[in-house]
């Protein structure tokens, strides 16, 4: 057994998903700067804290967004054809999904999501109280192409992607994720879209920075997870939260801060910090209107509507699949 194999083995999990999670941390902790990526702060703990903020008073975007899809129910309602098969990328709580199911006239609903496990559990949820729904779950990464169940081939199509989950993608990345919506949606196909709106920066930062400090708990749960399943011995003490607002690009970055000269190993690896040196683990992009538009029209869509809370704090937006 090399050293890899060894911890992997010592970590219990020496499972494929194991392998790509220690891949892409050796990788991105060999960057410069340090690096991980954010789909790697939703284990279970990490679901758990992410729910938790969504219920802090100083995040705003979640309750936000119910309220706009509340308020706005009928006039989106209007640019969901009958029947739609509703096209979810991602499958987080049911919330949000249920505004549209209750006031749309959707025929089928298809959560599209990585974890098959917790499409099922959605699923079982929804088919309770909607029962005459049929729901058909996808499996899949749905960043890059995938089929469509075939039993919805004949209805018309509308994706929904709330949380401004598109924030957590790179300009670039954006795009391509939009164009890819567009192949899988098909002529004709409509999107129902959540994104996050730049603010005065003292409510961005709050929002990144909560009192409570459950932001910093998610952040560094990351570090939990390569301590337990990849072998690491992150010491958490020596690691703080920052959050800070990057004006020229828009976007909220997180980082864990050394807060000592210090070397970490994991998998028979080592990684030294300096005191002070970040590991960059999130961007969260915030767009215009103007921006927002643009990168869809960019991107094989027409914005038809947009909607945002009185406030201007987050914008939903409808979208019709170009010619
Ligand atoms: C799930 C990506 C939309 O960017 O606001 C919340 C994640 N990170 N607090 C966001 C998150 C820190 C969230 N998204």
């Amino acid at each position: 057994m090399n050293v890899h194999a060894t911890a992997l083995a010592d970590a219990h999990l020496p499972d494929e998903q194991t392998s790509v999670f220690a891949r892409d941390a050796i990788g991105d902790l060999s960057q410069r700067p340090k690096r991980l990526s954010p789909k790697y702060f939703y284990d279970t703990t990490g679901s758990e804290l992410f729910e938790a903020i969504t219920r802090l008073p100083e995040y705003y975007p979640t309750r936000t967004e119910l309220s706009i899809l509340r308020d706005r129910g009928d006039e989106i309602a209007a640019f969901v054809p009958n029947e739609t098969a509703l096209v979810e990328f991602g499958a987080g709580a049911t919330t949000k999904v249920r505004l549209l199911l209750e006031n749309c006239a959707i025929g089928a609903y298809v959560p599209v999501d990585i974890s098959g496990d917790f499409l099922k559990g959605q699923a079982e949820t929804l088919r309770q109280d909607f029962p005459r729904l049929a729901v058909y779950p996808v499996a899949a990464d749905f960043t890059a192409p995938f089929p469509l169940p075939p039993a919805i081939a004949g209805l018309p199509k509308v994706g929904f992607f709330p949380g401004s989950t598109l924030g957590n993608f790179e300009p670039h990345e954006a795009c391509a994720f939009l164009r890819s919506a567009r192949d899988i949606l098909g002529a004709g196909g409509r999107m129902v879209i959540g994104v996050d709106l730049e603010k005065d920066e003292r409510v961005l930062h709050d929002a990144y920075n909560d009192a409570a400090g459950v932001t910093a708990r998610f952040n560094l749960n990351v570090l939990v997870r390569i301590n337990r399943e990849l072998g690491g011995n992150f010491d958490l003490s020596a690691f703080t939260h920052r959050a800070i607002y990057n004006r020229e690009r828009h976007r909220i970055e997180m980082h864990l801060i050394s807060r000592k000269s210090q070397t970490v190993r994991m998998l028979g690896t080592s990684f030294s910090f300096r005191a002070g040196e970040s590991i960059h683990t999130e961007n969260s992009y915030k767009y215009s209107l103007e921006r927002f538009a643009a990168l869809a029209r960019g991107s094989g869509w027409t914005p038809l509507k947009s909607w945002t809370d009185a406030a201007g704090l987050f914008s939903v937006h409808v979208l019709a699949a170009s010619d």
